[in-house]
């Protein structure tokens, strides 16, 4: 048995929900108040005969008790079954999680970390020591609920006082050392990393420490330093204020991501929570993939002094998404948001309206510089949007584009695509491939074959991606066959999906690519397409029939309590809408069977 069934097998999804939210018995099923949206009258139901969960409110969510963790905690797969394992008393294999020591090293950093944080909070907040960073805080309006809740500190302006104070605690000089807060000298001995500088801990989604961000209190250089990359902390992996953002990030469907630091605070501070940091850099596949799982709606504010093209490469992690709603606001002129925060709150609303899509914003600046006469300037205007024009992973609007690029530049659309062409080549980007070549291992449990069939073909035959365009993730009532389908989305071939998944799926990873096909779809790309169709039909046919039998046992309750509710006629609604379209499907299947 896989682990992952196993944890299901050892969890009751009812159990584990109500640790999170009050549910109340209805018929043989419970409901109450959706955690991921705000509601005044519960529908968010779990379904304990099914293990699974739907909220039929606003946001619509549903799936395992695996989408459950992940969505609640913000954390990735991998995360998620490591802590359902630990509840559910399932031990993981080194395969599946990391060995046991290296697991116990990381917990020490993180206790170091927060103990660090903690007594960087106690100088900046209770001593005279903290005396000038309090006063520069209050400067610049950062008030002691702020300097709370971000738990704010000061590094005094010696060499070894965090050493000395976390010595004392019991934790080694190596082991400082391994967090990031202690420097070795060449010559032996080692002193304090942050000296003298106001500290900003920063937290993963969990809302652990992991590394530490340090400004100067005044105009010296460098202005900022930060955490080196520890086995806890990793900048590219990291964003500002995320563990406190979360929950406003979900409940208005947006993050706004701001550059820096001290950005994030007055925006929580005037109560825009769903604001993160990137702290100063651009953003990432990694950090893409964390705000996916709230939300799939960024905002980047950026500075008006950077030019578009170099807007662009700031967000591009966020072309390579077609799902991804990638907006900008341009602040005015030397100020950041901060100070627009600050000054003029209206403004930043207005800002954050007005934001325009990415990629538009990348021609308006790059065509209000060039003379579209010239031919010079038109192959320059090439040159500098088609390397965002290229990640575009959608390819309708990806066409969109090189069709507004050949128009704006009035050159033939073939030309742009031959430079497309020629960029492909030229950067490389991993072709599909054949599958690895794996021994599937044999697993006693299959969780839904349609679903493991539509990945393996998928895997096994890279022509048919684009046949797969009307799939999406929640066609996969399985965690784990969703986790394989997303990353794939975002893999161009097999190596690249195994380095994106978290090890624990790899065993069934290679069983979805070891599957073996009968020799007539082996041999007939045909057939593979119609098997596909086919298994796409089934699949959006199996979602709408689960969506159906969740609603009639609602619907069931809510009658057995007689009177129709709101609610209930809310329901009722959604129900007649899917039920429409599980007959659209029928037809269609009933057509495509005619032809076989
Ligand atoms: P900013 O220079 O805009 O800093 O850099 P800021 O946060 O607005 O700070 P103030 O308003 O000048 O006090 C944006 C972000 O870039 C990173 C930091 O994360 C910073 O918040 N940065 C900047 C560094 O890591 N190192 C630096 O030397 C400068
Ligand atoms: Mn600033």
């Amino acid at each position: 048995m896989s682990v992952i069934t196993e944890v299901k097998q050892r969890l009751d999804i009812v159990e584990f929900i109500s640790e999170y939210v009050t549910l109340q018995k209805a018929g043989r099923n419970f409901k109450g108040l959706c955690p991921f949206h705000s509601e005044k009258h519960a529908s968010f139901f779990v379904f304990p005969e099914q293990q699974s969960w739907h909220c039929f409110g606003a946001c619509g969510a549903g799936g395992d008790i695996f989408s459950f963790i992940m969505k609640k905690e913000g954390v990735d797969f991998g995360q998620a079954l490591r802590l359902l394992a630990q509840r559910g008393g399932v031990t993981l294999s080194p395969r599946e999680g990391p060995s046991k020591a290296e697991d116990e090293k990381k917990e020490r950093l993180f206790q170091i970390s927060e103990a660090a944080a903690e007594y960087y909070y106690h100088i900046l907040s209770a001593t005279k020591t903290g005396a000038t960073a309090r006063s520069y805080l209050a400067k610049r309006n950062v008030v002691p609920e702020t300097i709370k809740e971000f738990r704010l500190g000061f590094s005094p302006d010696a060499w070894e006082t965090i050493k000395n104070y976390l010595l004392g605690k019991g934790y080694t000089e190596k082991e400082l050392v391994e967090a990031g807060l202690i420097i070795e000298k060449e010559e032996g001995g080692s002193y304090d990393r942050f000296r003298n500088r106001l500290m900003f801990p920063i937290c993963d989604i969990q809302g652990r420490v992991t590394g530490f961000g340090a400004r100067v209190l005044d105009d010296s250089l460098p202005k900022y330093i930060n955490s080196p990359q520890t086995p806890i902390f990793d900048k590219s992996n990291s964003l500002y204020g995320i563990d406190k953002a979360k929950s406003a990030i979900r409940k208005k469907d947006l993050v706004i991501i701001v550059e820096g630091y001290m950005d994030v605070l007055p925006a929580h501070q005037h109560d825009w929570k769903n604001v993160v940091g990137s702290m100063g850099t651009s953003l990432t596949e990694k950090q893409v993939e964390g705000i996916k799982r709230l939300t799939n709606n960024i905002t980047l504010a950026l500075d008006a002094d950077l030019a578009g093209e170099e807007a662009t490469l700031r967000g591009k992690a966020i072309l390579a998404y077609s799902n991804i709603e990638a907006n900008v606001i341009l602040l005015p002129p030397g100020k950041d948001p901060d100070e627009v925060i600050g000054e003029e709150l209206a403004l930043w609303q207005k800002l954050v309206e007005q934001a325009m899509p990415i990629m538009d914003f990348a021609f308006q600046s790059v065509m209000s510089k060039v003379d579209t006469n010239k031919a010079r300037d038109k192959s320059l205007a090439v040159q500098k949007l088609l390397p965002s024009i290229y990640e575009i992973r959608d390819p309708v609007q990806q066409s969109h584009y090189l069709k507004r690029l050949a128009r704006e530049l009035k050159i033939e659309e073939s030309a742009i695509r031959a430079a497309l062409r020629e960029s492909r080549a030229g950067r490389k980007r991993p072709q599909p491939g054949k599958p690895t070549e794996q021994s599937p291992i044999a697993r006693q449990f299959m969780s839904s074959p349609i679903e493991e069939y539509c990945l393996s073909l998928l895997l096994q035959y890279p022509e048919l991606r684009p046949l797969a365009g009307e799939v999406s993730p929640e066609h996969f009532e399985y965690t784990e066959n969703r986790e394989v389908f997303v990353k794939w989305q975002h893999s161009s071939d097999i190596p690249s999906l195994e380095s994106k998944l978290d090890t624990s799926l790899l065993e069934h990873l290679y069983c979805l690519v070891g599957k073996n096909f009968p020799p007539d779809i082996r041999e007939s790309e045909q057939k593979r397409h119609r098997n596909l169709d086919d298994c796409i039909l089934r699949l959006k046919e199996k979602l709408f029939r689960k969506l159906e039998t969740e609603k009639e046992a609602t619907l069931e309750i809510e009658r057995e309590k007689g009177g129709i509710s709101s609610e209930l006629a809310k329901l009722e609604e959604q129900g007649i809408d899917s039920g429409l379209k599980l007959q659209e499907i029928f037809v269609k299947k009933e057509k495509n069977h005619g032809f076989n």
